[in-house]
C-alpha cells in the first residue's frame, strides 16, 4: 500500500510518502520521502507556538512540500492508495489546514482519506526504518531499505510504552500493536513543556529541550538536588509543574549559581522520574520491552538511562530513529495504516484534545 501522509498538528509541516506492507501482524514500512518544514524560527521570538502563525505557515508550506514529495508531477498520485492526515491532538487551526489539504487531494485524485491520531503516530514511530533513505517514487520498488523487521513479536509484547512530547507524558501497557491500556499520564505539565519552561527561565530560546540538553553537558547533574515529583507514588501518573517551580525558586535564591548546573540537575530529576516509573511498570506488568517515543525521546541522556536500566532488567528497548522523534508525517502514515487495517475511522475534523 502506498500512503501519502500529512502532519500539521503543531509547528512542523510534514508530508511523507511511504510503502506499508505486511498488515497488522508483520508490518513493514519503507519511507520513500519524509519532508518536514520546521517553523521553529518563526515562533521562537514569541517563546512558544502561536496557533494562527502556525496555520499561515502550514498553508504556505503544504503545497511546496507536496510538490517536492511528488517530484515528477501529479501523475505519481495515481500510485497512492491512501491519504492519511492528523486529526488530533494539537492546535485546531493548524490541524484544519492539513485536513483541508488532504480532503482536496482526495477529491481531486479520488483517493480515500483517513484521519490519524498524532499520539498513535509517535507510538508506532519505532517501527519506521532505522536509517531513512529518501528515494523517489519512480525508483521505489527496486532499491529501498527495509523498515524494522520484527520476526518474533513475543520478544516485544507486552511492552511498556513511554510517550514524551511537548504536549504529552503518557505511560501505556501495550499487549500488541493494536491493543493497549493507559497506565498513567501527567497531571499538569508535559515533560517537554517543562523542558521548554525551564529553558525559558534559564534564558534559553524556544524550543528548550535541545538547549537544556546542550547546557547540561557543561554542568553537574548532582549540583542541585531538585525534587523527583511523584516518583515513589504507587500510581503511574506524573507531575512536572512543581519541578519547574523548584528551578524558578532556586534561581531566585542562588542567582549566581551556574546555569549549566541548574540545567543538568533539572534534566537529571526529570529523567530519573520517567525512567524509574517506566521500569517499575515494566516489572509490575511483566513487560518484555520498553518503547520510547515523542520529541523528548531525542534526549540522549534519557535514551542512555533507559538503555542502561532496560539492560539491567533484561528488557528489550526500542526507540525511533532520530529522524522520527520529532513531529513528522512518516509516523502519521504508520498510524493511518494501522487505523485503516483496524477499521478505526476518525472523523475528518480537528480534535484538539484527542486522546489515546
Ligand atoms: O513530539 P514533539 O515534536 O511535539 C509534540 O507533539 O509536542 O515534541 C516537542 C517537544 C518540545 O517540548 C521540545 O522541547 C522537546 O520535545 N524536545 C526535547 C529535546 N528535543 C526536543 N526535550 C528534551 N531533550 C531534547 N533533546
Ligand atoms: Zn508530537
Amino acid at each position: 500500500m502506498i500512503i501519502l501522509a500529512i502532519e500539521t498538528s503543531c509547528d512542523e509541516t510534514g508530508v511523507a510518502l511511504l510503502e506499508a506492507t505486511g498488515g497488522i501482524r508483520k508490518p513493514q514500512f519503507r519511507v520513500l520521502e519524509n519532508l518536514v518544514a520546521s517553523q521553529v524560527k518563526i515562533h521562537a521570538p514569541f517563546g512558544g507556538v502561536v496557533p494562527n502563525l502556525a496555520k499561515r505557515e502550514h498553508i504556505k508550506n503544504l503545497p511546496i512540500l507536496f510538490n517536492r514529495v511528488m517530484g515528477h508531477g501529479p501523475w505519481a498520485m495515481s500510485k497512492v492508495d491512501l491519504i492519511c492526515v492528523t486529526v488530533g491532538p494539537g492546535l485546531e487551526p493548524a490541524l484544519w489546514t492539513g485536513i483541508g489539504f488532504a480532503g482536496e487531494l482526495g477529491k481531486k485524485y479520488t483517493i480515500p482519506v483517513i484521519g490519524a491520531n498524532h499520539l498513535e503516530g509517535h507510538l508506532y514511530s519505532f517501527l519506521l526504518p532505522r536509517k531513512q533513505k529518501a528515494v523517489h517514487l519512480k525508483s521505489k520498488i527496486s532499491n529501498l531499505k527495509n523498515g524494522l523487521k520484527i520476526e518474533n513479536w513475543k520478544l516485544i509484547f507486552p511492552a511498556v510504552s513511554l510517550l514524551v512530547s511537548g504536549g504529552h507524558t503518557i505511560l501505556l501497557l501495550m499487549q500488541s500493536l493494536a491493543r493497549w491500556k493507559k497506565l498513567g499520564e501527567t497531571r499538569d505539565d508535559a515533560v517537554g513543556e517543562a523542558f521548554d519552561k525551564v529553558a525559558r527561565l534559564l534564558g534559553f530560546p524556544y524550543p528548550g529541550g535541545p538547549e537544556i540538553e546542550d547546557a547540561a553537558k557543561r554542568g553537574r547533574a548532582d549540583a542541585i538536588n531538585f525534587p523527583r515529583p511523584m516518583m515513589r507514588d504507587k500510581n503511574y501518573d506524573f507531575s512536572f509543574s512543581g519541578l519547574k517551580t523548584a528551578v524558578l525558586y532556586r534561581r531566585r535564591e542562588h542567582p549566581k549559581e551556574k546555569i549549566a548546573d541548574a540545567a543538568a540537575s533539572f534534566q537529571k530529576a526529570a529523567i530519573d522520574v520517567l525512567v524509574y516509573k517506566t521500569i517499575r511498570a515494566a516489572k509490575e506488568f511483566g513487560a518484555r520491552s520498553v518503547i520510547l517515543s515523542g520529541g523528548v525521546a531525542a534526549n540522549k541522556s534519557l535514551r542512555r538511562s533507559l538503555t542502561k536500566e532496560t539492560r539491567k532488567n533484561s528488557l528489550g528497548f526500542f526507540a525511533p530513529d532520530p529522524a522520527y522523534n520529532l513531529d513528522n508525517a512518516a509516523m502519521i502514515g504508520a498510524a493511518g495504516y494501522f487505523a485503516f487495517l483496524r477499521k478505526k475511522r476518525y472523523k475528518l475534523s480537528a480534535r484538539g484534545d484527542l486522546g489515546i
